[in-house]
Protein backbone atom coordinates (compact mmCIF):
# COMPACT_ATOMS: atom_id res chain seq x y z
CA UNK A 1 0.00 0.00 0.00
CA UNK A 2 1.33 3.67 -0.33
CA UNK A 3 0.73 5.80 2.85
CA UNK A 4 0.36 9.11 3.48
CA UNK A 5 0.67 10.08 -0.26
CA UNK A 6 -1.11 13.03 -1.61
CA UNK A 7 -3.81 11.48 -4.21
CA UNK A 8 -4.23 13.02 -7.91
CA UNK A 9 -6.49 11.10 -9.29
CA UNK A 10 -6.76 11.41 -12.55
CA UNK A 11 -9.82 13.61 -13.31
CA UNK A 12 -8.69 17.06 -12.70
CA UNK A 13 -9.69 17.58 -9.25
CA UNK A 14 -8.08 18.65 -6.74
CA UNK A 15 -5.76 16.58 -5.15
CA UNK A 16 -6.08 15.32 -1.70
CA UNK A 17 -4.29 13.42 1.28
CA UNK A 18 -4.32 9.81 1.91
CA UNK A 19 -3.80 6.28 1.39
CA UNK A 20 -3.96 4.04 -1.68
CA UNK A 21 -4.23 -0.01 -0.99
CA UNK A 22 -3.41 -2.36 -3.79
CA UNK A 23 -4.11 -6.09 -3.85
CA UNK A 24 -3.93 -8.87 -6.39
CA UNK A 25 -3.49 -5.99 -9.65
CA UNK A 26 -6.74 -3.70 -8.61
CA UNK A 27 -6.66 -0.48 -6.19
CA UNK A 28 -8.81 -1.67 -3.41
CA UNK A 29 -9.27 1.23 -1.24
CA UNK A 30 -8.57 5.01 -1.68
CA UNK A 31 -8.67 7.70 1.60
CA UNK A 32 -7.77 7.14 5.04
CA UNK A 33 -7.32 3.23 5.31
CA UNK A 34 -5.20 3.26 8.49
CA UNK A 35 -5.64 -0.17 10.70
CA UNK A 36 -6.16 -1.80 7.40
CA UNK A 37 -3.56 -3.23 4.68
CA UNK A 38 -0.84 -3.28 7.22
CA UNK A 39 -1.15 -7.22 7.13
CA UNK A 40 1.85 -9.53 7.38
CA UNK A 41 3.50 -9.39 4.38
CA UNK A 42 2.04 -6.10 2.75
CA UNK A 43 4.51 -3.95 0.71
CA UNK A 44 3.87 -0.09 2.38
CA UNK A 45 5.33 3.03 0.66
CA UNK A 46 5.74 6.08 2.46
CA UNK A 47 4.75 8.61 0.46
CA UNK A 48 4.75 11.67 2.10
CA UNK A 49 5.57 14.65 0.05
CA UNK A 50 5.12 12.45 -2.63
CA UNK A 51 2.10 12.67 -5.14
CA UNK A 52 0.51 9.49 -6.24
CA UNK A 53 -1.48 9.87 -9.44
CA UNK A 54 -2.33 6.81 -12.43
CA UNK A 55 0.41 5.50 -14.38
CA UNK A 56 0.62 8.19 -17.73
CA UNK A 57 -0.59 7.00 -20.99
CA UNK A 58 2.13 7.91 -24.21
CA UNK A 59 -0.50 8.26 -26.79
CA UNK A 60 1.74 7.95 -29.64
CA UNK A 61 4.84 5.98 -29.73
CA UNK A 62 6.39 4.10 -31.97
CA UNK A 63 7.80 1.25 -29.25
CA UNK A 64 5.77 -1.82 -31.15
CA UNK A 65 9.72 -3.43 -32.46
CA UNK A 66 10.91 -2.25 -29.13
CA UNK A 67 7.98 -4.07 -26.78
CA UNK A 68 10.25 -7.31 -28.49
CA UNK A 69 13.61 -5.76 -28.52
CA UNK A 70 13.16 -3.81 -25.36
CA UNK A 71 10.37 -5.13 -23.02
CA UNK A 72 11.63 -3.53 -19.95
CA UNK A 73 10.69 -0.31 -21.51
CA UNK A 74 12.90 1.35 -19.36
CA UNK A 75 12.71 4.68 -20.78
CA UNK A 76 8.95 4.92 -20.75
CA UNK A 77 8.72 3.24 -17.24
CA UNK A 78 11.27 5.67 -16.00
CA UNK A 79 9.05 8.65 -17.11
CA UNK A 80 5.86 6.81 -15.53
CA UNK A 81 3.95 5.69 -17.98
CA UNK A 82 2.13 2.62 -17.81
CA UNK A 83 0.41 2.59 -21.23
CA UNK A 84 1.61 3.18 -24.74
CA UNK A 85 -0.48 3.48 -27.66
CA UNK A 86 2.08 1.74 -30.70
CA UNK A 87 1.35 1.65 -34.10
CA UNK A 88 1.34 5.91 -35.02
CA UNK A 89 1.67 7.36 -38.31
CA UNK A 90 0.78 4.21 -40.02
CA UNK A 91 3.37 2.12 -39.16
CA UNK A 92 2.06 -1.04 -37.41
CA UNK A 93 2.85 -4.69 -36.60
CA UNK A 94 0.56 -6.26 -38.18
CA UNK A 95 -0.54 -7.56 -40.43
CA UNK A 96 2.80 -8.40 -40.64
CA UNK A 97 6.15 -7.34 -38.78
CA UNK A 98 8.08 -8.09 -41.69
CA UNK A 99 11.84 -9.19 -41.43
CA UNK A 100 12.90 -6.55 -39.23
CA UNK A 101 10.50 -6.84 -36.20
CA UNK A 102 10.81 -10.59 -36.26
CA UNK A 103 14.28 -10.22 -36.43
CA UNK A 104 14.24 -9.21 -32.47
CA UNK A 105 12.64 -12.33 -31.50
CA UNK A 106 12.75 -15.07 -34.47
CA UNK A 107 9.29 -15.19 -34.06
CA UNK A 108 6.95 -14.59 -36.93
CA UNK A 109 3.52 -13.18 -37.02
CA UNK A 110 0.66 -12.15 -39.05
CA UNK A 111 -2.28 -10.42 -37.20
CA UNK A 112 -2.72 -8.77 -33.76
CA UNK A 113 -3.21 -12.16 -31.87
CA UNK A 114 -0.35 -13.66 -33.32
CA UNK A 115 1.88 -10.61 -31.93
CA UNK A 116 0.86 -10.60 -28.74
CA UNK A 117 1.95 -14.44 -28.60
CA UNK A 118 5.19 -13.78 -30.33
CA UNK A 119 5.26 -10.77 -26.92
CA UNK A 120 4.46 -14.00 -24.43
CA UNK A 121 7.12 -16.15 -25.90
CA UNK A 122 9.63 -13.05 -25.53
CA UNK A 123 8.72 -12.90 -21.86
CA UNK A 124 6.08 -10.15 -21.89
CA UNK A 125 6.18 -6.48 -21.70
CA UNK A 126 7.29 -3.79 -18.80
CA UNK A 127 4.26 -1.78 -19.82
CA UNK A 128 0.95 -1.87 -21.13
CA UNK A 129 0.08 -1.36 -24.93
CA UNK A 130 -2.76 -0.70 -27.05
CA UNK A 131 -2.54 -0.89 -30.60
CA UNK A 132 -3.45 0.96 -33.91
CA UNK A 133 -3.31 -1.15 -37.25
CA UNK A 134 -0.80 1.10 -39.91
CA UNK A 135 -2.19 2.28 -43.36
CA UNK A 136 1.51 2.40 -44.54
CA UNK A 137 1.95 -0.96 -43.35
CA UNK A 138 -0.81 -2.62 -45.05
CA UNK A 139 -0.40 -0.53 -48.06
CA UNK A 140 2.98 -1.78 -48.65
CA UNK A 141 1.97 -5.52 -47.89
CA UNK A 142 -1.17 -5.63 -50.25
CA UNK A 143 0.25 -3.40 -52.74
CA UNK A 144 4.46 -3.45 -52.38
CA UNK A 145 6.16 -0.03 -51.44
CA UNK A 146 6.88 1.95 -54.35
CA UNK A 147 2.62 1.90 -55.98
CA UNK A 148 1.83 5.36 -56.86
CA UNK A 149 -1.51 4.75 -57.32
CA UNK A 150 -4.85 4.07 -56.03
CA UNK A 151 -5.63 0.02 -54.73
CA UNK A 152 -7.78 -2.23 -57.10
CA UNK A 153 -10.93 -3.26 -55.37
CA UNK A 154 -8.89 -6.46 -54.34
CA UNK A 155 -6.45 -4.72 -52.63
CA UNK A 156 -8.15 -2.38 -50.98
CA UNK A 157 -11.14 -5.45 -49.58
CA UNK A 158 -7.57 -7.38 -48.57
CA UNK A 159 -6.58 -3.72 -46.55
CA UNK A 160 -10.18 -3.70 -45.12
CA UNK A 161 -10.16 -7.11 -44.00
CA UNK A 162 -7.05 -6.49 -42.36
CA UNK A 163 -8.58 -3.65 -40.24
CA UNK A 164 -11.62 -5.49 -39.33
CA UNK A 165 -9.63 -8.21 -38.30
CA UNK A 166 -7.19 -5.88 -35.68
CA UNK A 167 -10.50 -4.35 -34.12
CA UNK A 168 -11.85 -7.71 -33.57
CA UNK A 169 -7.93 -8.19 -31.83
CA UNK A 170 -8.33 -5.84 -29.72
CA UNK A 171 -6.85 -2.81 -32.02
CA UNK A 172 -8.07 0.64 -31.22
CA UNK A 173 -8.27 2.20 -34.60
CA UNK A 174 -6.24 3.04 -37.89
CA UNK A 175 -3.02 4.83 -38.49
CA UNK A 176 -2.26 6.67 -40.94
CA UNK A 177 1.07 8.34 -41.85
CA UNK A 178 -0.01 10.27 -44.91
CA UNK A 179 3.63 11.85 -45.62
CA UNK A 180 5.22 9.02 -45.70
CA UNK A 181 5.67 6.33 -48.18
CA UNK A 182 3.96 4.70 -49.19
CA UNK A 183 0.58 6.07 -47.45
CA UNK A 184 1.25 9.12 -49.36
CA UNK A 185 0.00 8.04 -52.75
CA UNK A 186 -3.46 7.41 -51.37
CA UNK A 187 -6.52 9.69 -51.50
CA UNK A 188 -8.59 10.55 -49.21
CA UNK A 189 -11.36 7.83 -50.41
CA UNK A 190 -9.13 5.49 -49.76
CA UNK A 191 -8.72 6.13 -46.38
CA UNK A 192 -12.32 7.00 -45.57
CA UNK A 193 -13.06 3.18 -46.79
CA UNK A 194 -10.47 2.02 -44.64
CA UNK A 195 -11.30 3.71 -41.68
CA UNK A 196 -15.21 2.50 -41.51
CA UNK A 197 -14.21 -0.93 -40.57
CA UNK A 198 -12.20 0.96 -37.37
CA UNK A 199 -15.56 3.39 -37.14
CA UNK A 200 -18.27 -0.48 -37.21
CA UNK A 201 -16.16 -0.89 -33.99
CA UNK A 202 -16.12 2.07 -32.30
CA UNK A 203 -12.65 2.83 -32.99
CA UNK A 204 -10.47 5.72 -33.89
CA UNK A 205 -9.04 7.04 -36.65
CA UNK A 206 -5.55 8.02 -35.17
CA UNK A 207 -3.53 10.26 -37.97
CA UNK A 208 -0.12 11.56 -38.94
CA UNK A 209 -1.70 14.15 -41.79
CA UNK A 210 -1.00 14.59 -45.12
CA UNK A 211 0.62 18.05 -44.38
CA UNK A 212 1.69 19.93 -41.06
CA UNK A 213 3.61 22.91 -42.86
CA UNK A 214 1.56 25.32 -45.49
CA UNK A 215 -1.35 23.76 -46.10
CA UNK A 216 -1.71 22.32 -42.36
CA UNK A 217 -5.29 23.83 -42.54
CA UNK A 218 -6.50 21.70 -45.71
CA UNK A 219 -4.80 18.51 -43.99
CA UNK A 220 -7.29 19.27 -40.63
CA UNK A 221 -10.18 19.38 -43.07
CA UNK A 222 -9.65 16.33 -44.67
CA UNK A 223 -9.20 14.88 -41.35
CA UNK A 224 -11.82 16.05 -40.20
CA UNK A 225 -13.97 14.56 -43.69
CA UNK A 226 -12.72 11.44 -42.83
CA UNK A 227 -14.27 11.03 -39.35
CA UNK A 228 -17.25 12.35 -40.49
CA UNK A 229 -17.89 10.85 -43.27
CA UNK A 230 -16.83 7.65 -42.25
CA UNK A 231 -18.72 7.80 -38.67
CA UNK A 232 -15.21 7.64 -36.94
CA UNK A 233 -13.38 9.37 -33.71
CA UNK A 234 -10.29 11.37 -35.24
CA UNK A 235 -6.93 12.02 -33.17
CA UNK A 236 -4.81 14.19 -34.72
CA UNK A 237 -0.97 13.21 -33.82
CA UNK A 238 1.80 15.29 -32.97
CA UNK A 239 -0.36 18.59 -33.87
CA UNK A 240 2.21 21.46 -34.93
CA UNK A 241 2.43 23.86 -37.42
CA UNK A 242 6.21 23.06 -39.27
CA UNK A 243 8.66 25.71 -40.68
CA UNK A 244 8.75 29.18 -39.31
CA UNK A 245 6.70 30.84 -42.24
CA UNK A 246 3.67 28.55 -40.72
CA UNK A 247 4.45 29.31 -36.72
CA UNK A 248 1.19 30.58 -34.64
CA UNK A 249 -1.01 28.35 -37.34
CA UNK A 250 -1.80 25.74 -34.41
CA UNK A 251 -4.22 28.67 -33.48
CA UNK A 252 -6.61 28.12 -36.47
CA UNK A 253 -5.83 24.73 -36.99
CA UNK A 254 -7.18 23.99 -32.99
CA UNK A 255 -10.20 26.23 -33.89
CA UNK A 256 -11.06 23.95 -36.36
CA UNK A 257 -11.28 21.07 -34.54
CA UNK A 258 -13.28 23.13 -32.03
CA UNK A 259 -15.29 23.95 -34.58
CA UNK A 260 -15.91 20.21 -35.43
CA UNK A 261 -16.53 19.04 -32.18
CA UNK A 262 -19.16 22.10 -31.75
CA UNK A 263 -21.10 20.36 -34.83
CA UNK A 264 -20.95 16.62 -34.06
CA UNK A 265 -17.43 15.89 -34.57
CA UNK A 266 -15.34 13.73 -32.55
CA UNK A 267 -11.72 15.04 -32.30
CA UNK A 268 -8.59 15.17 -30.29
CA UNK A 269 -5.22 15.48 -30.13
CA UNK A 270 -1.99 15.03 -28.65
CA UNK A 271 1.69 16.79 -29.10
CA UNK A 272 5.32 16.16 -27.68
CA UNK A 273 7.35 19.24 -25.32
CA UNK A 274 9.78 20.27 -27.77
CA UNK A 275 10.55 22.11 -30.65
CA UNK A 276 12.07 19.54 -33.07
CA UNK A 277 10.53 16.55 -34.95
CA UNK A 278 12.18 13.53 -35.76
CA UNK A 279 12.08 10.14 -38.44
CA UNK A 280 13.48 8.86 -40.93
CA UNK A 281 15.73 11.47 -42.67
CA UNK A 282 14.82 10.30 -46.50
CA UNK A 283 10.99 11.02 -46.05
CA UNK A 284 11.83 14.95 -45.67
CA UNK A 285 13.74 15.16 -48.81
CA UNK A 286 13.17 14.89 -52.77
CA UNK A 287 16.69 13.83 -53.57
CA UNK A 288 16.10 15.84 -57.26
CA UNK A 289 15.90 19.04 -55.10
CA UNK A 290 16.73 19.02 -51.83
CA UNK A 291 15.24 22.00 -49.47
CA UNK A 292 18.25 23.69 -48.04
CA UNK A 293 16.01 25.67 -45.63
CA UNK A 294 15.28 22.17 -44.07
CA UNK A 295 18.83 20.97 -44.20
CA UNK A 296 19.41 23.98 -42.44
CA UNK A 297 17.74 23.01 -39.43
CA UNK A 298 18.48 19.35 -39.60
CA UNK A 299 20.34 17.47 -37.02
CA UNK A 300 21.64 13.82 -37.62
CA UNK A 301 20.01 11.12 -34.39
CA UNK A 302 21.11 8.05 -35.48
CA UNK A 303 23.28 6.98 -38.88
CA UNK A 304 24.64 3.75 -39.57
CA UNK A 305 26.17 5.20 -42.76
CA UNK A 306 28.20 7.98 -40.97
CA UNK A 307 28.21 7.21 -36.83
CA UNK A 308 30.40 10.09 -36.85
CA UNK A 309 27.69 12.58 -37.90
CA UNK A 310 25.21 11.54 -34.68
CA UNK A 311 24.46 14.19 -33.00
CA UNK A 312 25.92 17.09 -35.47
CA UNK A 313 23.98 19.75 -37.20
CA UNK A 314 23.90 19.38 -40.96
CA UNK A 315 25.07 22.56 -41.47
CA UNK A 316 28.75 22.01 -39.13
CA UNK A 317 29.34 18.69 -41.08
CA UNK A 318 29.01 20.71 -44.36
CA UNK A 319 31.35 23.66 -43.18
CA UNK A 320 34.18 21.06 -42.58
CA UNK A 321 33.38 19.15 -45.87
CA UNK A 322 33.09 21.69 -47.94
CA UNK A 323 30.15 20.50 -49.65
CA UNK A 324 26.56 22.52 -50.09
CA UNK A 325 24.05 21.20 -47.74
CA UNK A 326 22.19 19.82 -50.95
CA UNK A 327 24.85 17.65 -51.47
CA UNK A 328 25.44 16.46 -48.60
CA UNK A 329 22.15 15.20 -47.78
CA UNK A 330 22.58 13.30 -50.97
CA UNK A 331 25.44 11.82 -49.93
CA UNK A 332 24.42 11.09 -46.60
CA UNK A 333 20.80 9.38 -47.98
CA UNK A 334 22.21 7.55 -51.42
CA UNK A 335 24.88 5.68 -48.89
CA UNK A 336 24.76 1.97 -48.31
CA UNK A 337 21.91 2.06 -45.52
CA UNK A 338 21.77 5.74 -45.68
CA UNK A 339 17.84 5.08 -45.32
CA UNK A 340 17.89 4.52 -42.33
CA UNK A 341 19.19 7.69 -41.09
CA UNK A 342 17.32 9.18 -38.41
CA UNK A 343 17.06 12.80 -38.05
CA UNK A 344 15.97 15.47 -35.72
CA UNK A 345 14.59 18.88 -37.47
CA UNK A 346 13.95 21.91 -35.48
CA UNK A 347 10.78 23.55 -37.29
CA UNK A 348 8.32 24.09 -34.23
CA UNK A 349 7.47 27.10 -32.32
CA UNK A 350 7.71 27.43 -28.42
CA UNK A 351 4.34 29.55 -28.39
CA UNK A 352 2.62 26.98 -30.47
CA UNK A 353 3.82 24.08 -27.87
CA UNK A 354 1.53 26.41 -25.32
CA UNK A 355 -1.04 26.98 -27.72
CA UNK A 356 -1.42 23.55 -27.99
CA UNK A 357 -1.14 22.25 -24.04
CA UNK A 358 -3.83 24.68 -23.03
CA UNK A 359 -6.37 22.90 -25.52
CA UNK A 360 -8.84 20.44 -23.38
CA UNK A 361 -8.46 17.76 -25.80
CA UNK A 362 -4.83 17.73 -26.23
CA UNK A 363 -2.82 14.69 -24.88
CA UNK A 364 0.34 13.91 -24.62
CA UNK A 365 2.36 11.52 -27.06
CA UNK A 366 6.14 11.13 -27.17
CA UNK A 367 6.93 10.66 -31.10
CA UNK A 368 9.92 8.94 -29.45
CA UNK A 369 11.51 7.00 -31.81
CA UNK A 370 13.37 3.66 -29.68
CA UNK A 371 16.44 3.59 -31.71
CA UNK A 372 18.92 3.33 -28.94
CA UNK A 373 21.66 3.70 -30.95
CA UNK A 374 23.21 7.49 -31.75
CA UNK A 375 21.48 10.30 -30.51
CA UNK A 376 17.69 9.78 -30.51
CA UNK A 377 15.55 12.74 -29.87
CA UNK A 378 15.50 13.20 -26.35
CA UNK A 379 11.55 12.62 -26.28
CA UNK A 380 12.12 9.08 -26.09
CA UNK A 381 13.43 9.83 -22.12
CA UNK A 382 11.98 13.02 -21.13
CA UNK A 383 8.65 13.77 -21.97
CA UNK A 384 6.00 12.90 -19.50
CA UNK A 385 8.49 14.66 -16.89
CA UNK A 386 9.12 17.64 -19.21
CA UNK A 387 5.47 18.67 -19.16
CA UNK A 388 5.03 18.85 -15.35
CA UNK A 389 8.74 20.45 -14.84
CA UNK A 390 8.78 22.89 -17.75
CA UNK A 391 4.76 23.59 -18.53
CA UNK A 392 3.30 23.44 -14.94
CA UNK A 393 5.70 24.11 -12.78
CA UNK A 394 8.14 26.89 -14.17
CA UNK A 395 5.30 28.33 -16.86
CA UNK A 396 2.40 27.76 -15.60
CA UNK A 397 0.82 26.98 -18.78
CA UNK A 398 -1.04 24.35 -17.40
CA UNK A 399 -2.24 23.04 -13.46
CA UNK A 400 -0.62 20.33 -12.07
CA UNK A 401 -4.25 18.30 -11.98
CA UNK A 402 -4.80 19.34 -15.28
CA UNK A 403 -1.49 17.57 -16.83
CA UNK A 404 -2.10 14.76 -14.85
CA UNK A 405 -5.42 14.32 -16.67
CA UNK A 406 -4.61 15.00 -19.67
CA UNK A 407 -2.33 11.98 -19.33
CA UNK A 408 -4.05 9.52 -17.57
CA UNK A 409 -7.92 9.87 -17.81
CA UNK A 410 -8.46 11.64 -21.02
CA UNK A 411 -6.18 9.13 -22.85
CA UNK A 412 -7.50 6.25 -21.29
CA UNK A 413 -11.00 7.02 -22.34
CA UNK A 414 -10.12 8.11 -25.63
CA UNK A 415 -7.66 4.85 -26.44
CA UNK A 416 -10.44 2.49 -24.34
CA UNK A 417 -8.00 1.69 -21.78
CA UNK A 418 -11.05 0.30 -19.59
CA UNK A 419 -10.64 0.66 -15.82
CA UNK A 420 -7.25 2.25 -15.98
CA UNK A 421 -6.68 6.19 -15.77
CA UNK A 422 -8.15 7.46 -12.24
CA UNK A 423 -6.92 6.25 -8.10
CA UNK A 424 -10.31 4.89 -7.50
CA UNK A 425 -11.28 1.58 -5.64
CA UNK A 426 -11.55 -1.09 -8.22
CA UNK A 427 -9.22 0.14 -11.22
CA UNK A 428 -6.37 -1.41 -11.78
CA UNK A 429 -3.32 -0.34 -10.33
CA UNK A 430 -1.02 1.18 -12.82
CA UNK A 431 0.63 4.21 -10.74
CA UNK A 432 2.88 6.53 -10.45
CA UNK A 433 4.63 8.26 -7.26
CA UNK A 434 6.31 10.97 -7.75
CA UNK A 435 7.48 14.62 -5.91
CA UNK A 436 5.89 17.57 -8.09
CA UNK A 437 8.80 19.79 -6.57
CA UNK A 438 11.80 17.81 -8.50
CA UNK A 439 9.96 15.72 -11.05
CA UNK A 440 12.15 16.53 -14.51
CA UNK A 441 13.49 15.71 -18.00
CA UNK A 442 17.41 15.42 -17.78
CA UNK A 443 17.81 14.00 -21.51
CA UNK A 444 18.78 16.25 -23.95
CA UNK A 445 20.01 16.51 -27.27
CA UNK A 446 23.31 16.58 -26.39
CA UNK A 447 23.01 13.83 -23.79
CA UNK A 448 19.81 11.83 -24.77
CA UNK A 449 19.48 8.69 -22.91
CA UNK A 450 19.04 9.78 -19.67
CA UNK A 451 16.32 9.08 -17.28
CA UNK A 452 14.30 11.60 -15.85
CA UNK A 453 14.25 12.64 -12.19
CA UNK A 454 11.67 12.95 -9.82
CA UNK A 455 9.84 9.35 -10.37
CA UNK A 456 9.88 7.65 -7.48
CA UNK A 457 8.27 4.29 -7.82
CA UNK A 458 6.18 2.64 -10.90
CA UNK A 459 3.14 0.33 -10.64
CA UNK A 460 1.83 -1.63 -13.38
CA UNK A 461 -0.80 -3.36 -12.98
CA UNK A 462 -0.45 -4.03 -9.34
CA UNK A 463 3.87 -4.89 -9.70
CA UNK A 464 6.14 -2.70 -9.05
CA UNK A 465 8.22 -1.91 -12.69
CA UNK A 466 10.75 1.09 -11.19
CA UNK A 467 11.56 1.61 -7.85
CA UNK A 468 13.68 4.69 -7.00
CA UNK A 469 15.79 4.49 -10.10
CA UNK A 470 15.92 1.07 -10.46
CA UNK A 471 14.00 -1.14 -12.96
CA UNK A 472 13.00 -3.87 -11.03
CA UNK A 473 12.95 -6.59 -14.55
CA UNK A 474 9.20 -7.19 -13.93
CA UNK A 475 7.08 -7.46 -16.80
CA UNK A 476 3.55 -6.94 -15.84
CA UNK A 477 1.79 -5.34 -18.84
CA UNK A 478 -0.32 -6.47 -21.25
CA UNK A 479 -1.13 -5.35 -24.82
CA UNK A 480 -4.58 -4.97 -23.98
CA UNK A 481 -7.91 -5.64 -25.69
CA UNK A 482 -9.72 -2.34 -27.01
CA UNK A 483 -12.49 -1.29 -24.35
CA UNK A 484 -12.27 -4.32 -22.58
CA UNK A 485 -12.03 -4.38 -18.89
CA UNK A 486 -9.86 -7.61 -18.31
CA UNK A 487 -5.82 -7.18 -18.55
CA UNK A 488 -4.97 -8.81 -21.84
ZN1 LIG B 1 4.06 11.01 -37.20
CU1 LIG C 1 4.77 9.24 -35.05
Amino acid sequence: MFRDVRILDGTGAPAFDGDVVVDDGRITAVGDVSGSGDAAGATVIDGRGRVLAPGFVDTHTHDDGALLAHPGLEFKTSQGCTSLVIGNCGFSAMPSGGPALWASSGQEWNDLDGFRDALANNGGIAANAIALIGHNTMRAVAMGDDAKRAPTGAELDRMRGWVEQAMEQGACGFSTGLIYRPGRWSDTDEVIELTRPAAAHGGLYATHMRNEADRLLPAVEEAIRIGREAGCGVHISHHKAAGQPNWGKVVESLALVDQANASGGDVTLDVYPYTAGSGRMIEYFDLKNPSEELARVIRIASCPAFPGYEGRMLVDIAVETGETLADLVRRILTAERGDRTICIHFIIDEADIEANLRHPQMMIGSDGIPDLKGKPHPRLFGTMPRVLAEYVRNRNVLTLEEAVRRMTSLSCDRFGLVGRGRVAEGMWADLVLFDPDRIADTATYDDPKQESVGVDCVVVNGTVVFDHGTHTGARPGALLHYREESRA
